[in-house]
């Protein structure tokens, strides 16, 4: 042993010539060859103690630096131990890391950074989002567009290339090739420094007239994927009770326990974030879409045409000019016609634009959603808002593409006069100072999250890739009226005067294509139904069952002719969707007060 750093001098010592002639000597003589093997084992061990440390200096300071060897030899076991893994295993693991998940805090300064984390379960993350078909780029927040190309990070097309339409393919995550196994290194290294986790508990308070139907096929997709509870409203409603404040026990599994955990909720309600709480976990997500109150109104005036407040009303400005006259804040479904945003949010919307306290309450109101809610979007740039929503989610985009449902068609549109859009801010004066705000936090969420020029990137990958799945999936390429649709199952629900138009699949779809096809233009009523049978199986049973009673009672009824003089849109409803019979449908009549019986011709329906 002694001599063993004399025997490396001599190595090191000798002229460049006579290498080759050592090296003969070294391979020749088996004495010579112990010492190589040696003195490579002691290098080796000094390489390894300098990586150790420098890693361990590196993760202090902070600074993202690439260490294939450290990293390799955490991630080889994960890798095999996962490819053995049936996918079923994985579900497992998934579950259990899932009720793990608690760091996924929402930072002060607006960026959704995960700091620590566990190798293991950020691969679970990795492979279960690679199956739903995201790209491992989308889900970084990355400071600045710099940072990416910085590190010359295989760009998303690396992903993109190897889809097939909408699928993408898991061969090459689940079989690394040399190439692929080291963009998962850099990819895994990259990760730790600056990805944040996929957000799963989340709330979203749907508003009406807001686009809001779009959204919830987003989240319904999202949790349908990846198996996510959602707090659906009890007795297979379509609303949580609205437009009575929200309450625990609206959600389904909550009274009898049956749900463990509950992910997502996205359904209309009064909010009341005390009760909300109750219900989702602690570190849920909270959002909103907010619209501009004046094309809102308009909307609102066609949708909801025969509520009381707009009856008698020949047009909006009919309806403005008289609203100190004819406007009764207490009669029942009225809320729709004045500050419909502030009393979805759960505040009182009865203020006039020249109330004493109007200011004060309109800060009051827009402090309380800046402290319950993390992001307030807006409808008017909503492909913006969904950028934003993947950033504050960390979703990848693929999840926050969408077709836009419950669109009413252009036909039952209005213009409006300058005047009247002038009216309705001042008789919604409380939305409209509420809108005002959280534009401007919107735009100035977009550049410190985001950043314009991102935005306008992301914002056009986002519509190329609607286009590329409007193109596979949609029959004529885009919306149309209801009554071309062949698909019952895919008819959105008619209301008001509006016409809501929807979609007809290519009918040259493979299964799996269809099925995500089919998911993307499946209405709001059909879809909540649908999410409803599969989480509560036997209930769904039991509610089929009664239909079809109550289906045979109205069928007596209106052979006895007691319905007779019911209107030919109730019919056509009726026919539609009598197995939603247990829904809100009639969106303007309170679910209670029907339960209740107050009005039997809702009950019928
Ligand atoms: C969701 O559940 C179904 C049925 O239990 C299962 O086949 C599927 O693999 C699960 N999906 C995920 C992503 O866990
Ligand atoms: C408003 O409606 C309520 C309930 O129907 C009624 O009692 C009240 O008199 C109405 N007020 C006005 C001003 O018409
Ligand atoms: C909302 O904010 C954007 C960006 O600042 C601005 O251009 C737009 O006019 C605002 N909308 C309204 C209704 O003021
Ligand atoms: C009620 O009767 C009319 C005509 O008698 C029929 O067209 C309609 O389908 C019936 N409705 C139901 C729900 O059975």
């Amino acid at each position: 042993m002694l001599s063993l750093p004399r025997r490396w001098r001599w190595i090191r010592e000798q002229p460049l010539s006579s290498v080759p002639s050592c090296v003969r000597r070294g391979l020749c003589s088996r004495h010579h060859y112990l010492w190589i093997l040696l003195i490579l084992l002691v290098v080796c061990i000094a390489i390894q103690t300098f990586v150790a440390r420098q890693a361990r200096n590196d993760k202090l300071t902070g600074l993202p630096h690439l260490r294939f060897t450290v990293n390799k030899k955490h991630l080889l076991p994960v890798w095999e131990d996962f490819h053995s893994k049936s996918s079923l295993a994985v579900k497992q693991d998934m579950s259990s890391l899932q009720t793990e998940r608690t760091a996924d805090l929402h930072h002060p300064s607006g960026r959704y950074v995960k700091q620590s984390d566990n190798i293991l379960s950020r691969k679970v993350d990795e492979i279960f989002s690679l199956d739903m078909d995201s790209q491992i780029e989308e889900r970084k927040h990355l400071p600045n567009d710099g940072y990416e190309t910085g590190f010359g990070l295989p760009g998303s097309l690396v992903h993109h290339s190897t889809r097939k339409g909408l699928t993408a393919d898991k061969r090459l995550f689940r079989t690394p090739t040399p190439s692929s196994f080291l963009k998962t290194h850099i990819h895994s290294l990259h990760i730790e420094k600056t990805t944040c986790r996929p957000k799963s508990h989340i709330v979203f308070l749907k508003t009406h007239k807001t686009a809001s139907s779009t959204i919830l096929n987003i989240l319904y997709r999202y949790g349908e994927s990846r198996n996510l509870t959602f707090a659906l409203p009890l007795n297979k409603h379509s609303q949580l009770f609205y437009p009575f404040f929200f309450a625990s026990h609206f959600v389904e599994g909550v009274s009898s326990r049956s749900v463990r955990e509950f992910h997502i909720m996205c359904n209309h309600m009064r909010f009341k974030k005390s009760e909300v709480a109750k219900v989702m976990p602690k570190n849920t997500f909270y959002f909103s879409i907010l619209r501009n109150p004046v094309a809102m109104m308009e909307s609102i005036f066609i949708y909801y045409k025969s509520i009381p407040a707009f009856h008698k009303a020949h047009s909006l400005d009919e309806f403005l000019d008289n609203t100190w006259r004819t406007y009764n804040s207490s009669l029942t479904n009225n809320h729709y016609a004045h500050n419909i945003l502030a009393f979805d949010f759960g505040f009182d919307n009865n203020i006039a634009a020249d109330g004493e306290d109007l200011e004060e309450r309109a800060s009051m109101a827009i402090a309380a959603i800046e402290r319950d809610f993390h992001l307030i979007l807006i409808s008017e740039y909503f492909d913006e808002s969904m950028i934003l929503l993947k950033y504050a989610l960390c979703w990848a985009l693929e999840e926050v593409v969408s077709f836009k449902l419950n669109s009413r068609s252009e036909r039952t549109r209005h213009p409006l006069l300058p005047t009247t859009a002038e009216k309705i801010k001042s008789w919604n004066a409380l939305d409209w100072r509420i809108y005002m705000h959280f534009n401007s936090t919107f735009w100035h969420k977009v550049n410190t999250l985001v950043g314009q020029e991102q935005m306008k990137k992301e914002v056009s990958q986002l519509r190329e890739l609607q286009a590329r799945l409007a193109n596979t999936c949609l029959k004529d390429g885009g919306a149309v009226d209801p009554s071309q649709i062949k698909d019952a199952g895919l008819k959105p629900f008619q209301y008001g005067a509006a016409v809501i138009q929807g979609y007809n699949l290519n009918p040259h779809l493979d299964k799996h294509t269809k099925t995500k096809c089919q998911r993307l233009i499946t209405p709001e009523l059909q879809y909540t139904d649908h999410l409803y049978t599969q989480q509560f199986p036997e209930l769904a049973a039991k509610h089929r069952q009664a239909t079809r009673m109550v289906a045979a009672q109205h069928q007596l009824l209106n052979r006895t002719d007691l319905i007779g003089m019911g209107s030919a849109r109730e019919a056509s409803h009726h026919r539609q969707f009598s197995r939603h019979k247990f829904s809100n449908l009639n969106q303007n009549k309170s679910p209670l007060l029907t339960l209740k019986g107050a009005n039997k011709k809702t009950s019928l329906l």
